[in-house]
């Protein structure tokens, strides 16, 4: 069984100080987990000190697990290289694995993921020639080929229409379930977080403000604090929660 969890965590840009001490429950692999927070808030800085990029002392406890075996995807993806997304996605596979040689089980990852997120017909498309929609679709495939066994991803679905952020949750879930992996996904739609996240993680200002089941965490009072909006959570028709906003407050949280 794989599971992260954060103790003490603390995290700063060199003297400044962005996260104290964060402590997380195990956030266990084989379901979706949400990081949700405002604009600011510090979603993107728990990544990278998760991911090893920032300095702090604490733990960050991996179980069933290894740091090789995490995957980050950042919020903004540069795509300059001049590659064509096929020859990526093998650059991202054969990345530390310590040797070129391309077998047909790579080839066949590589094609898998493709098909999974139904971008097959862009395998010859230069990066360089990729739509901003597209070149998000591909970094997840890129994240997805190694078959990582903790995932983050910052704001996966930030450029993508509705169809391929449908698409790509359930992709998501799909892989968490097949392969009992940790995903932890930084999501701003909280309705998509409901539906799909079984945790979500809340933070603010710098510090974890919530951790728990999704659908007892996100409640009208912490969705509040989080964004200083007013929202009611409703059964829909089909029996499913879905958020409405009523207002803004009039100050909005810091960002
Ligand atoms: N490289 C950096 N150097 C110094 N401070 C930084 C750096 N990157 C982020 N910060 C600060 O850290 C705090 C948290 O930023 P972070 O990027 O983690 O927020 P976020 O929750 O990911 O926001 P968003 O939803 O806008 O992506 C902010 O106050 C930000 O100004
Ligand atoms: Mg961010």
């Amino acid at each position: 069984m794989v599971s992260l969890q954060l103790q003490n965590v603390e995290a700063r840009y060199g003297r400044k100080v962005i996260y104290g001490d964060a402590t997380t429950p195990p956030i266990s692999g084989g379901h979706l987990t949400a990081l949700v927070g405002a604009n600011a808030s510090g979603k993107s800085t728990l990544f990278r000190r998760i991911a090893g990029q920032l300095a702090g002392g604490g733990e960050v406890r991996l179980t069933g697990a290894a740091a090789h075996d995490l995957r980050y995807m950042p919020q903004d993806t540069g795509m300059t290289a001049a590659l064509t997304v096929y020859e990526s996605m093998i650059l991202s596979l054969k990345q530390g694995s310590g040797g070129w040689r391309l077998s047909t089980t790579d080839l066949r990852a590589v094609d898998r993921v493709l098909d999974q997120l139904t971008i097959p017909q862009l395998a010859g498309t230069s990066l360089t020639e990729l739509s901003g929609g597209q070149r998000q679709l591909v970094s997840i495939a890129q994240t997805l080929v190694t078959r990582p066994k903790v995932v983050l991803m910052d704001e996966p679905t930030s450029a993508l229409d509705l169809y391929r952020q449908y698409e790509v949750l359930e992709v998501l879930r799909d892989y968490a379930t097949e392969t009992g992996a940790v995903v932890l996904l930084a999501l701003h739609d909280l309705n998509q977080v409901m539906r799909s996240c079984t945790m979500t993680v809340a933070v603010s200002g710098g510090r974890i403000l919530a951790a728990g089941p999704t659908l007892t965490t996100l409640r009208p009072d912490l969705i509040q604090k989080l964004y200083g909006i007013e929202a009611r959570v409703e059964t829909c028709s089909r029996g499913c929660p879905m958020m409405i906003v009523d207002r803004a407050l009039p100050i909005a949280p810091a960002a």
